[in-house]
């Protein structure tokens, strides 16, 4: 989720790099750096801040240089230091790279070099371990020395490196991290994102997973994984700037829902093993007897955070067998909660900044209880106070309404319920096996409902929701947070007041509000309470309300009584939120498009409230 840019040509290649990482940075990245060879010999420089930092950082330089590497950084592995910037070199200092993604096996990597004694190490990244392979490979051509070392490799990268011993020259590879060369006219650049590069050239290539290229002014070189030569076909960019930076989507929310699938896969990234049928979250450190002797767990956060706490509390009592509260952050802090050591505070905070997260922090480990962070900013002020930290991993979220970093908070959830129930010895294996490979399979289905095809069947019902100034979202058991989380969404965006109810308190006051036409959204996703959820539907059918279903393929009852009907690939019950979130958000982004509002920045919110 870093940003990378590379250059050979014959223009300033500082200048080049410098202009495309700015082009990047309105991602809020937290360090950058550049990398160049100047008479020959290899310079780094690198900073932690902007890319206005790092300009000043770097001074006064040689117009001569024509290449060089430039990265800004969103921390991962290893906080937002100078030392963790990139590019990270190796010992000998001739080989310097720039990497996007995570190297799964960089620890075992590094003990090795550590016990050989063959590197010395200055950083905590996972990436450094590559500049020092890189070096233990080469033999005089850095494309052969990449593809050896990456052979060693697990995880996902886009990288580029260079060596003073080959001016002129960047070696490029990809897996499961985007990287694109652009095609110039003396002058070619390879970058991770598209705007970095559309200042200097409309025409493209895409490396796909495995493919490894080499880069000079005048020359680029696709290989494949076999390092047999690939012939690609070029891409013509027509996006502006502006387009470009939202990836071709028209706001920054619909690329993020677009990243679910990448984002919910990258925070299960070595946290699970299918095959095995396990989680491993032993990077928090619990002792198994701590877990075991949790009475209680409180979750606390604010807005959509708040939200996946509520489906926290199910999932975590379900198979952790722990009682669970979940309250707002500026609720908590202020009702003197009854805290004491047997207890787990949970904190849930996409930004880590939100002042009453942060204040119900403070107030749970001044009454001395542990309290674990559930972040998405690696150095926020969360994850530096909190006593533990489970990152997830879905990259910078720009658009005020959370999308991508709900989801995965959802799975952070999901991995601590089950590594908590098996330390607990509250879940059986079958049903740890089960779920497990649920989650495994959950980035392919959330991709099957990001298609197209499926988008298109709530557009009509989004023309219709959109002319109403009201609506309803209503669902039961863990159907009752999504619809929350859905009433939300709408609200942020369309501004259309929307309230969610669980679907048995319709009832007892809003079913006096049900009109012929009035948009409800029904979540139905849950098999133990669906008969119950249908009548709920019947209800409103009754009295004229327009029912928008979502379901799961398989639950026919459904179909049998509702038109408007939005499938969900089957699933188990446990796991359906993750997936019925995302028509939740699609009906909020469509219909709000269609009333105008301004998507990514509604009016009275702010992505981070830093304030009480
Ligand atoms: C603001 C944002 C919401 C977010 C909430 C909590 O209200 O608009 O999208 O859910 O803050 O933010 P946090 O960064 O703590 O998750």
């Amino acid at each position: 989720m870093c940003g990378i840019v590379g250059y050979a040509g014959n223009k300033e290649a500082l200048a080049v790099i410098i202009d495309g990482l700015k082009k990047l940075e309105y991602r809020g990245y937290d360090s950058a750096g550049v990398a160049f060879l100047d008479d020959g010999e290899l310079v780094v420089v690198k900073s932690a801040g902007s890319v206005a930092a790092l300009e000043g950082a770097m001074g006064e330089r040689s117009s001569e240089i024509k290449t060089g590497i430039g990265h800004t950084r969103w921390a991962t592995h290893g906080r937002p230091t100078d030392e963790n910037a990139h590019p990270h070199r190796s010992c000998c200092g001739e080989i310097a790279l720039i990497h996007n993604g995570i190297i799964e096996n960089y620890r075992s990597i590094r003990q090795r070099m550590l016990d050989q004694k063959t590197h010395t190490f200055s950083s905590e990244t996972d990436t450094e371990v590559l500049a020092h392979l890189i070096e233990e490979n080469y033999e005089g051509d850095l494309l052969k020395a990449v593809r050896r070392a990456l052979k060693e490799v697990k995880g996902s990268y886009g990288l580029v490196a260079i060596s003073s011993r080959e001016p002129g020259r960047l070696v490029c590879a990809r897996q499961d991290s985007p990287l694109v060369i652009g095609l110039g006219k003396g002058e070619n650049l390879v970058a991770s994102d598209i705007p970095a590069i559309i200042a200097h050239t409309r025409r493209a290539l895409v490396l796909e997973d495995g493919e490894f290229a080499s880069v000079t002014m005048d020359k680029v070189e696709v290989y494949d994984h076999k390092g047999l030569l690939v012939e690609k076909d070029e891409l013509e960019i027509t996006w502006d700037i502006e387009a470009a930076e939202k990836g071709g989507y028209d706001h920054f929310m619909l690329k993020e829902i677009m990243e679910q699938p990448a984002a919910v896969k990258e925070t299960m990234r070595q946290r699970i093993n299918a095959s095995e049928g396990r989680v491993d979250l032993s990077e928090l450190e619990f002792a198994a007897d701590q877990i075991k002797s949790f009475e209680k767990i409180y979750i606390v956060a604010c807005g959509t955070a708040y939200h996946a706490g509520l489906l926290g509390k199910t999932i975590i009592e379900r198979l952790a067998n722990l009682p669970v509260e979940v309250e707002v952050a500026s609720e908590f802090r202020y009702r003197e909660p009854l805290l004491n050591d047997k207890q787990l505070v949970i904190v849930i905070s996409q930004s880590g900044e939100t002042a009453d997260t942060l204040a119900a922090l403070r107030l749970a480990r001044e009454k001395g209880v542990s309290v674990l962070a559930i972040t998405n900013v690696v150095g926020s002020s969360v994850s530096r106070e909190a006593d533990r930290i489970l990152y997830t991993w879905a990259g910078p979220e720009i658009a005020v309404a959370s999308t991508k970093a709900y989801l995965t908070q959802l799975i952070a959830l999901y991995l601590i319920a089950i590594y908590f129930g098996e330390a607990r010895g509250t879940i059986e294996k079958k049903e740890m096996d089960e779920i497990v490979n649920g989650l495994a399979a959950l980035p392919a289905k959330l991709k099957s409902i990001l298609t197209e095809e499926s988008v298109s069947r709530l557009r009509t019902y989004c023309e219709h929701l959109a002319k109403w100034e009201s609506a309803f979202f209503i669902g039961r058991n863990l159907d009752y947070p999504v619809a929350m989380e859905g009433a939300l969404k709408l609200k942020e965006i369309s501004y259309i007041h929307a309230e969610a109810y669980a679907a048995g308190e319709l009832k007892h006051g809003p079913l006096a509000l049900i009109v012929e036409g009035i948009p409800v959204i029904a979540l139905a996703t849950q098999q133990a309470v669906l008969d119950k959820t249908l009548s709920n539907i019947q209800e409103v059918i009754a009295r004229g309300g327009a029912v928008f279903a979502i379901t799961q393929e398989g639950f026919n009852d459904v179909s049998k009584q509702i038109e408007a009907i939005f499938y969900l690939p089957p699933t188990d019950d446990i796991l359906a939120p993750v997936l019925s979130a995302v028509p939740t958000q699609l009906i909020a982004y469509y219909a709000a498009t269609a009333r105008g509002s301004s998507v990514d920045k509604p009016r009275n919110l702010a992505k981070s409230v830093t304030v009480e």
